[in-house]
């Protein structure tokens, strides 16, 4: 027999935090890496690479992060990984051992969680609210090692972490000497209100900052990076060159230009134009079809949002028989930790669904709904 690739799924995809796949500027990608790549010397494939990442590369992730983020940072403190993954299970690796503790946000990214578990460290769940984490409910009885925290747009929630929680964070870590792990998934998508400045602008030393190119470029190009304090910066440099010397080369040259000639910039403006309409469809269509039996939350930025109904997502049959009519849905409760809390709740990623698909979809979710 003859083997097949898995086949994809089919359908319309409410996945959180998931871009346009068919948005992507690949021909000006191709034109950027022929570009790049006619721009090498032999010297530059051989096995001297910096484990830190091109230096064009992270030049410019510092020129981004200081206009868009307010960011002051040298490209010798910029680390780049293989997306925002390999970063978090970098510091989960050399920040915990077994039986430490760590706190993260509960609801939180499945996968990040499997990644701190899986160093045998005791995870402390923290709840959020529409202010971001709840610092009140921080541990005392223990002193975590590291907090895990999306403060610009919760993930899956969307809140976003208040200016007074901020500081109490900070407090917190100092008091303790844990370290927060900033992980800045999809803020530069950002829809209402003023712009979100980094976490880390209140404490450089005590902060390390993730960033992504999962969500304003694509996700399979793995590339992340991570801005360090000085005390980490060695320890996670020797640990990158022993997991796999330094990040693909080709792809980061390819993306430095990419930024250096703005194509990034003009991209993001873009999809951000393309994300709002969406963003603009999934509420009205929510609010035509559910009227009040609908409340949204955590909209303000990133590519999905909340939608909390009259009616409650577990125990039932819902998400089977909306995945029997090719739609895929995401209740809250599958991201939480303490079950029970968000029951009526469906985190709706708006990102890689187009307005014709988002109202077929609010419609069979409304028609599945009634007849259960
Ligand atoms: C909370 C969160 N952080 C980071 C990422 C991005 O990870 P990566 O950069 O490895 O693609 C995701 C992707 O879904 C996410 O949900």
């Amino acid at each position: 027999t003859v083997a097949e690739p898995p086949a994809r799924f089919q359908g319309i995809d409410f996945r959180p935090s998931f871009p346009a796949l068919e948005h992507i500027p690949f021909k000006k990608w191709k034109e950027t890496a022929i570009a790049a790549y006619t721009n090498t010397h032999s010297g530059d494939f051989g096995y001297d690479e910096d484990p830190a990442g091109n230096w064009q590369l992270r030049t410019n992730i510092c020129q981004v992060l200081l206009h868009t983020k307010g960011i002051r940072c040298l490209p010798s403190q910029v680390i780049i990984t293989a997306g925002a993954t390999q970063a978090i299970a970098m510091l989960s690796r050399l920040l915990l051992k077994p039986g430490d503790a760590v706190a993260i946000e509960d609801p939180n990214a499945t996968f990040i969680q499997h990644i701190f578990e899986s160093t045998g460290a005791d995870i402390i769940p923290v709840p959020v609210d529409e202010h971001g984490l709840r610092v009140d409910d921080m541990p005392t009885h223990r002193r975590p090692k590291c907090v895990f925290v999306t403060p610009s747009h919760q993930f899956p929630l969307g809140s976003i972490l208040s200016i007074g929680r901020r500081i109490q964070l900070i407090d917190y870590a100092r008091q303790t000497g844990c370290y927060i792990i900033e992980d800045d998934y999809d803020s530069e998508f950002r829809y209402a209100g003023m712009p979100v400045h980094a976490l880390r602008e209140l404490d450089s030393e005590r902060i390390v900052y993730i960033g992504t190119f999962s969500k304003n470029l694509f996700p399979a190009l793995r590339i992340g990076y991570m801005v360090v304090p000085h005390e980490l910066l060695d320890p996670l440099l020797r640990l990158k060159k022993l997991l796999d010397m330094h990040c693909p080369i080709l792809p980061q040259i390819t993306l430095a230009r990419f930024i250096t000639e703005r194509h990034l910039e003009h991209h993001i403006a873009r999809m951000k134009r393309i994300y709002s309409k969406r963003r603009k469809c999934l509420i009205a269509g929510l609010s035509n079809i559910f009227g009040n039996r609908v409340k949204i939350s955590g909209d303000a930025a990133g590519l999905h949002l909340v939608a909390e109904m009259a009616e409650s997502f577990c125990g039932s049959q819902v998400v089977a028989q909306l995945e029997e009519l090719h739609i895929k849905v995401y209740p809250a409760e599958r991201y939480t930790i303490v079950k029970g809390r968000y029951e009526n709740q469906l985190i709706m990623g708006f990102g890689n669904v187009g307005e014709i698909n988002i109202l077929e979809g609010i419609k069979a979710i409304e028609s599945v709904l009634r007849q259960c």
